[in-house]
């Protein structure tokens, strides 16, 4: 049973794109199974960025099939712009390359329109969502009203599903957000086009992956977002709407928990967030502002400045255990070169107490004081070293008591955007 599961364990934007790149070396099949175009993961080959929002980022190697499972939400219209952006580049040539979920939800105007009309009228209390409509398509899932791939294929299913919910989503809009209605036949007509183009991939995704395993393929599951912000784990209400950690795999691929072994959580060797919510090691100062510059801390999705940060060793030894992480990739350590010193959060204090692991209550979380360590940094630029050897003894170091802190191995360093420019401790991962 060859199965691999890539999550993220901080708050998103840990560089799972680029992991998940190389390591689509060794798969054949690669899936998505949560999230929806909230995620954007940047893959640099040969000087060349590509950014996926719905299609796995195992995209750029030939002979792979991409999976979007049946827990991911999917905005149709961009899923067809990055379908068309990737075939022009000459990939997704072969119709057998991508699947798509028959069961997975889709993301319509309404819920793009309700997303962004409720954070409006948040104010300052917003959550800071993408504004893709996310939380909203996840809400009608679970109140059983939502519309999925089956149901688009089906003219008359679709009419009278998109029908009664648009009415209902109508009087909501225009009571409660103060927005306008939307019009039936608009995006029925759009739809109805858009199916067109994505109908020849709709299939048993789930029934595919069991097979591709009892055939001794090797399939790649990748994570969106980060386990800070999954739905039940994360800094709630700070999250996002899908559960992110590994676990999310088996109901969002469709299948079993036996199949799954090997986990990696991908971490930055720093801590970044955008949006609102705690963030008890963000850094206001110089060295933040350096993070953010050197890091290129802007987000993929909106470009919005990442709030940047110190280590947290009690968000990733959480996420650790969450996930059963049985390795971990520390990406972006190229970044902090040049600052003299680092700092290393290994617990927090509230009111008299110590947490090394996450409380629950985002306002304890706001609340709490971290508790650093200082380890002495480096100048060298470390994006052409290819081996642990080759790094400065100081990051040699700080690897090391990260490792410690977390209790998870390092098996692979990134020391830059490139695909190549990686230090793979472990060879292979599968
Ligand atoms: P994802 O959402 O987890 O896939 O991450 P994003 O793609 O949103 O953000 C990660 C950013 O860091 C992207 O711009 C990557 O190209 C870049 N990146 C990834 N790994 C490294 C690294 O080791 N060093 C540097 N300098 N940049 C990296
Ligand atoms: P990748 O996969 C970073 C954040 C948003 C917001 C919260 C809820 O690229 O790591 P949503 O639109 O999901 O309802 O927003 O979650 N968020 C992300 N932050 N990386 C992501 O994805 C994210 N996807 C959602 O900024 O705080
Ligand atoms: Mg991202």
């Amino acid at each position: 049973m060859s199965t691999l599961v890539v999550v993220g364990v901080q708050w998103g934007d840990e560089g799972k794109g680029k992991v998940v790149d190389l390591l689509a070396r060794e798969a054949d099949v690669i899936v998505r199974f949560q999230g929806g175009n909230n995620a954007g993961h940047t893959l640099v080959v040969g000087g060349q960025k590509t950014i996926v929002r719905l299609i796995p980022s195992g995209v750029l190697h030939d002979g792979k099939v991409c999976v979007i499972g049946n827990g991911v939400v999917v905005n149709p219209e961009v899923l067809v712009e990055e379908i068309d952006a990737l075939q022009q580049r000459g990939r997704l040539s072969d119709p057998e390359s991508l699947k798509i979920s028959e069961i997975a939800h889709l993301i319509t105007p309404y819920h793009k329109a309700i997303d962004l009309a409720r954070e409006r009228l948040r104010g300052e209390g917003k959550i800071g969502t993408t504004g893709r409509g996310i939380g909203p398509t996840y809400e009608d899932k679970m109140a059983r009203v939502g519309i999925r791939f089956v149901d688009l294929l089906d003219e008359d299913v679709f009419a009278q599903k998109l029908e009664r919910n648009l009415e209902e989503k109508n009087i909501y809009l225009g009571t409660l957000l103060q927005e306008q209605p939307l019009a039936y036949q608009d995006i029925f007509d759009h739809y109805r086009r858009l199916r067109d183009r994505l109908a020849p991939y709709v299939t048993n995704t789930s029934r595919y992956i069991h097979d591709a395993l009892g055939a001794g393929q090797k399939v790649l599951f990748e994570g969106a977002q980060g386990t800070m912000l999954d739905v039940d784990h994360g800094t709630y209400p700070f999250v996002t709407s899908s559960n992110t950690v590994a676990g999310a795999v088996c109901t969002g691929a469709g299948i079993a928990p036996q199949q799954l072994r090997n986990v990696i959580g991908i971490s930055k060797a720093y801590t970044t967030r955008v949006g609102s919510g705690p963030f008890p090691t963000e850094e206001h100062g110089a060295d933040g502002e350096k993070l953010r510059r050197d890091g290129g801390e802007f987000g993929t999705v909106t470009g919005r400045p990442r709030r940047c940060g110190w280590f947290d060793a009690v968000v990733v030894r959480t996420a650790a255990r969450l996930s059963g992480l049985n390795a971990m990739a520390l990406t972006k350590i190229d970044v902090l070169s040049g600052l003299s010193t680092l700092r290393v959060c290994t617990g927090y204090r509230y009111r008299g107490q110590e947490y090394d692991e996450v409380p629950a209550g985002a306002h304890i979380l706001e609340q709490v004081t971290p508790i650093y360590e200082e380890l002495p940094g480096w100048t060298e630029p470390l994006t052409a070293m290819r081996s642990l050897d080759a790094l400065p003894r100081n990051a040699r170091q700080y690897v090391e008591r990260l490792e410690e802190l977390v209790n998870v191995p390092v098996k692979m360093i990134s020391v830059g955007a490139g695909r190549e420019e990686t230090i793979l401790i472990r060879p292979t991962f599968f």
